[in-house]
């Protein structure tokens, strides 16, 4: 069996770069809650190593966060990173106090004594950087640790206890203003635990067409496409695991992108030959929507919607058991709360979350643990074209959420359409595509005055946005030449009728999101 490093969750926002970072290092990893983790569980799931992340929470609280003490019987290695090394003290009968010097952000650590993880990358007396955030810090060591580096605002910056190979730093290796973090935790999966590190994409495949045999015997299933690249990852998948016993679905709701639904159908039925439902259903949506403009409200509703034409669609198959989605792991953790005060939910993105409990079919989500560019590496191992694969993200919800702030109806949504679709086309024909992880325009609900011809024209504001990122979790804005703007702002506002000013947002994700909705 394939190496696995557990990850325990105590709701820090950067627990998903742990996992990242020990992918990236030829490792499978798995991020489970602390709350959501019994004896069993850790039997079945034999990790080679166990992780420990950081969280919002104090040790010094009331029943506070804690690992499930089986995880310090099993006798595999482990590190404790932040909260995870308090706790990981705490537990082993060391004490946490609540500082008056707390760090946040960059921070500066002496390496005072030689220590595995630092192996090829960090010597003894160097003073090196490392990311900080933390109120509280450890007081008192437990029995059998030593210090091995310390900082101004944490004498027990990190330490170890050779014997039981138990590793923890107050520091985040995981992100990136920790330069040297990837090399650290990989001495921790290799060095350490001894990881073969022999974990691929092509393996990944594999074991997910496994798993959703498994999983789904010979049941009937069927798959939601958006066209987007998740969903479409997710039914070339199983069509290969499971071949007829697929229907995919694909449900038009009026808020594609130009030219998107024949893209998909043609993809699908022409290319792939995979049974496909396509169903126009666009009226149905501007009808559940009505002058709905909350944005949340808009995602469930839709969300609700997409499933009741899911079963309607199962049923008039002769019914399903399964539902297959693209949720990726992004959308997990930013729509998952649990007790114990982990990451705030931002958005409830509509895959994951509103499922009505009537729904009667179990879910197969086989790429729940993946980041967006691990489903590219996926999609490619399945013979996706490079041209289909590196399509920008496009939201579930479509242009519902990129019209804020007004009734979505068939007119305002091919206004946006269309403004869109120009946009893209000078971003292709710039040969900005690739260097840019999402881009689309907004249509604001503001009209302002402008003059055309000798006219007064009062019309739609569009905003356009495009942003770098390496996973949708935090990202900066692209920083387009002006002449490239002025070119788009004319051609928006000379071909789409009723748009006639243009903005550009330069807000970076914190403190917006990528969307603006
Ligand atoms: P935000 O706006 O949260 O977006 O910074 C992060 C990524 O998620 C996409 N997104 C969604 N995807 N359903 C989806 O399937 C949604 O409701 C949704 N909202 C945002 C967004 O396009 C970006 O790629």
């Amino acid at each position: 069996m394939t190496d696995r490093i557990l990850i325990i969750d105590f709701g820090s926002q950067v627990t998903q770069l742990i996992a990242r970072r020990v992918r990236e290092s030829g490792v499978y990893s798995e991020i489970h809650p602390f709350n959501a983790i019994d004896d069993a569980f850790l039997d079945a799931y034999a990790p080679k190593a166990i992780i420990l992340s950081g969280g919002p929470a104090s040790v010094t609280w009331e029943d506070s966060p804690a690992a499930p003490t089986k995880v310090f019987d099993m006798g595999v290695p482990i590190l404790g990173i932040c909260y995870g090394q308090q706790t990981m003290m705490e537990q082993l009968g060391g004490k946490v106090e609540t500082s008056d010097h707390q760090e946040f952000g960059r921070a500066h650590i002496d390496i005072t004594e030689d220590c595995a993880l630092f192996h090829g990358v960090w010597d003894v007396g160097t003073k090196e950087q490392v990311w900080m955030s933390h109120g509280d810090r450890v007081g008192k060591l437990a029995p059998g640790f030593r210090v091995v580096a310390t900082s101004e605002g944490a004498p027990y910056a990190a330490v170890a206890n050779d014997e039981k190979n138990y590793y923890a730093v107050q520091f985040h290796p995981e992100v990136y203003h920790t330069p040297h973090g990837a090399q650290l935790l990989k001495n921790f999966t290799h060095g350490v635990a001894g990881c073969s590190g022999d974990w691929t994409m092509s393996a990944f495949k594999d074991q997910k067409i496994e798993a959703v045999r498994q999983q789904v015997g010979d049941g009937k299933v069927i798959c939601g496409l958006s066209g987007g690249v998740d969903s479409s990852v997710v039914a070339v998948l199983l069509h290969e695991a499971i071949g007829e016993q697929l229907t995919c679905v694909f449900v038009d709701t009026g808020f594609m992108r130009m030219g998107e639904a024949e893209q998909v159908v043609s993809l699908f039925k022409d290319h792939y030959n995979i049974e496909l439902v396509h169903v126009n259903a666009s009226d149905r949506f501007f009808e559940a929507l009505g002058d709905e403009f909350d944005p949340e409200k808009k995602r469930k509703t839709i969300g609700g919607l997409f499933i009741d034409i899911f079963e309607e669609e199962a049923n008039r198959i002769g019914g399903a058991d399964y539902l297959a989605q693209g949720t990726l792991y992004p959308d997990v953790i930013e729509s998952v709360s649990f007790t114990g005060g982990p990451s705030v939910t931002i958005k409830s993105h509509h895959n994951v979350g509103g499922l009505p409990e009537r729904m009667n079919m179990q879910l197969v989500e086989p790429l729940r643990e993946l980041f967006k560019d691990e489903v590219r590496g996926l999609g490619r191992e399945l013979g996706l074209p490079d041209s289909f694969v590196d399509r920008h993200p496009f939201p579930g919800p479509g242009l519902a959420i990129r019209i804020p702030g007004q009734p979505l109806t068939p007119e305002n949504c091919d206004i946006l359409r269309k403004a869109d679709a120009i946009y893209l086309e000078e971003i292709r024909n710039s040969g900005l595509y690739d260097a840019i992880w999402q881009a689309f325009a907004v249509l604001l609900p503001v009209r302002t005055v402008g003059v055309m011809g000798d006219a007064r024209t009062y019309d739609f504001v569009c905003a356009l946005r495009a942003v770098t990122s390496t996973d949708g979790m935090t990202a900066d804005y692209y920083h387009f030449d002006h002449e490239f703007l002025g070119r788009v702002t004319s051609r928006i506002i000379n071909e789409v009728r009723g748009i006639n000013r243009v903005v550009y947002d330069c807000t970076s994700k914190p403190p917006g999101t990528i969307e603006w909705e």
